[in-house]
């Protein structure tokens, strides 16, 4: 069995949900941020995602892990895997029996805002892994990576790109918040999307059957549950493009017509003209230099570079530089 600690209550969930949607909503142009997507409903429509022929990244991310696991585990010898935004925990078995089979790994800390994901994720991987103390942490990884368990040497993943769904101020934050939570003997081991023909990479955020515009449009579902409110849901399109300027994939919905939505939790009502387009999320895409300059910013010093063999996806394995 496992017990599942939560940095987070469905209290502070709620209060941040209220003032980020009274802030993107009253910003111009309205956004949305990407962490409301992922509720039980969201949770899943994300799977469907990495399982589409045009999302090309999951796959490729775990050809890497599969070929990599073992100097992985050989170069970081970690007794905890803690992972941040773990979702279903999939591809994480790579990394699970690679560190088993040196016989280091004696926990596991997966952690996510999708309390619902964690407990897929932790039912999905007991029986295949019995003697592993899996720690489940609802937690948000942008505000608590100071407060998670530093039992042993640590490796701390960040896999499926996520970190190109914050800005680059965020991402900077973060890394800066990673390395102050290490200590020597730790690694962070980071999956990030990489920059190539703008025309896959929209293809990847807007796939034919519509699974990607469903899952951008649950942040609506999601808002009109939580706050009460009054979106109609399949008034809005989806918009996936390519910011050459940042070398990022942004996802937009757009009014087809004028609206008027009731936010009763707030409360607040806004307006939509015909055509208006409302970000909600960003996913940047790096190249090697970029990613080495970041972890740099943070004191982070980059030892290993992978990628698979189209170059389409990297993983990096970083240590504090002065250790
Ligand atoms: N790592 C998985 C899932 C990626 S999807 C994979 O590679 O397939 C992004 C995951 O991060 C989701 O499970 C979502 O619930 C979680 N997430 C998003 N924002 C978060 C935040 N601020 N804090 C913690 N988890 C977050
Ligand atoms: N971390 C994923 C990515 O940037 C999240 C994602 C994939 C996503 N497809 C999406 C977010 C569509 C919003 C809409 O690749």
């Amino acid at each position: 069995m496992y017990s599942i600690d939560r940095y987070t209550t469905g209290d502070d969930l709620a209060a941040s949900l209220r003032d980020d949607v009274a802030t993107g909503l009253a910003a111009s142009p309205k956004w949305l941020p990407p962490k409301w997507f992922y509720d039980e409903r969201g949770s899943t429509l994300f799977e469907r995602i990495t399982e589409l022929d045009v999302y090309y990244p999951t796959r490729r991310e775990w050809e890497i892990l599969h070929r990599c696991a073992r100097e992985i585990a050989r170069v970081t010898r970690a007794q905890t895997l803690v992972e941040l935004g773990s979702g279903s925990s999939r591809k994480t078995r790579a990394l699970l029996d690679a560190l088993s089979h040196l016989d280091t790994l004696q926990g596991y800390v997966p952690v996510d805002v999708s309390e619902a994901a964690l407990v897929g994720a932790a039912d999905g991987l007991r029986p295949d892994y019995r003697d592993l103390d899996i720690h489940p942490v609802v937690a948000d990884f942008e505000h608590h990576v100071d407060l998670l368990p530093r039992d042993g040497r640590r490796l701390i993943a960040f896999l499926g790109g996520t970190v190109g769904n914050l800005d680059p101020m965020q991402r900077a934050k973060f890394f800066a918040a990673v390395r102050a939570s290490m200590d020597s003997g730790d690694s962070l081991l980071l999956g990030t999307d990489l920059v190539k023909d703008p025309a896959r990479l929209v293809a990847a955020y807007d796939d034919p059957q519509g699974v990607t515009a469903e899952f951008n449009r649950n942040v609506l579902r999601v808002i009109n549950r939580e706050l009460e409110a009054d979106f109609d849901v399949e008034a809005f399109d989806h918009v996936a493009l390519w910011n050459a300027d940042e070398e990022r994939i942004e996802m937009w919905l757009r009014a087809s017509r004028a609206m008027r939505v009731n936010i009763a939790g707030l409360p607040l009502q806004v307006e939509f003209v015909t055509g208006e387009q409302m970000r909600t999320e960003l996913s940047a895409k790096f190249t090697e230099t970029r990613v080495r300059d970041e972890l740099d910013l943070a004191g982070l010093r980059l030892m290993r570079w992978w990628t698979d063999k189209r170059a389409d996806f990297a993983l990096s394995l970083a240590i504090p530089a002065d250790c």
